[in-house]
């Protein structure tokens, strides 16, 4: 099973949340109309498109994903392909490479080698910018089988943090948070869809069971913070 409902109209698709990502995103690395921007795994790429305007981007900036969605964001030049093949196939040399929430389904051995690559396609000043879920005071409602899944899934992240950072000593790191206001309902949709991928792997029957656990807390709206963190490597 696939990732395809990640930013189906989830709060990770709304315009707020994407204007105040790119905010976060153009304080940390000085871009402009002349700007190449590479995004792995870009999903629908809304971000990117949403990006793109705001800096009247003269190049389409590419995506790649291994999913194509027909609703793609159109200002994009997107790329159905994996990863490291499209980074092993090209000259392209960018300003800023965005990896969102999308290291924690490699492997390790994958992600030296998506990094490594990365790294020879910066241009003088280019920045990657690797995004990960916040892995200490993570906020995302879970139910029961959903907590212990996310927790063994961010003590990975973790140890892929702890991994990135001796290979590279001089990597930053920054946090983003964004205040999520939704109604339980549609939080329960998006578990019915497995907007994430540790619920990608349970029955049916789990999803349902975890869908009311949650309802038996009888709160109509969930408030909570949605923080990532944010990993900073020069060329
Ligand atoms: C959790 S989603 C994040 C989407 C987007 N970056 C965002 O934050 O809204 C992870 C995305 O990575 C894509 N992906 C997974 N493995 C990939 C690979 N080897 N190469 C390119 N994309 C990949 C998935 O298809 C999915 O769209």
């Amino acid at each position: 099973m696939s990732l395809k409902n990640w930013d189906n109209k989830t709060w990770l698709s709304s315009k707020k949340y994407i204007k105040s990502f790119n905010n976060f995103l153009l304080k940390q690395i000085r871009l402009n109309r002349d700007s190449q921007i590479l995004d792995i795994g870009c999903g629908r790429g809304k971000i990117l498109g949403s990006l793109s305007s705001k800096l009247r981007l003269k190049n389409k900036p590419i995506g790649i994903d291994i999913e194509i969605h027909k609703d793609r964001d159109k200002r994009i030049s997107f790329k159905k392909i994996d990863a490291i093949r499209y980074l092993e196939s090209n000259k392209n040399k960018f300003d800023l490479i965005l990896i969102k929430q999308t290291i924690h389904l490699l492997d390790f051995r994958k992600i030296k080698r998506l990094v490594s690559r990365c790294k020879t396609k910066l241009k003088k000043k280019g920045k990657i910018l690797l995004f990960t879920l916040e892995t200490s005071k993570n906020e995302i409602p879970t139910f029961l089988l959903m907590k212990k899944k996310l927790k063994i899934s961010l003590n990975r992240d973790k140890k892929i943090i702890t991994f990135l950072s001796k290979l590279y000593p001089s990597i930053k790191k920054k946090n983003f948070s964004f205040k999520v206001k939704i109604s339980l309902k549609r939080y329960s949709e998006m578990i019915k869809n497995r907007y994430i991928s540790i619920l990608l792997s349970m029955s049916n029957n789990q999803i349902l069971r975890g869908i009311n656990e949650i309802n038996l807390t009888n709160r109509k709206k969930l408030n909570f913070n949605d923080k990532l963190i944010c990993l900073i490597l020069d060329k």
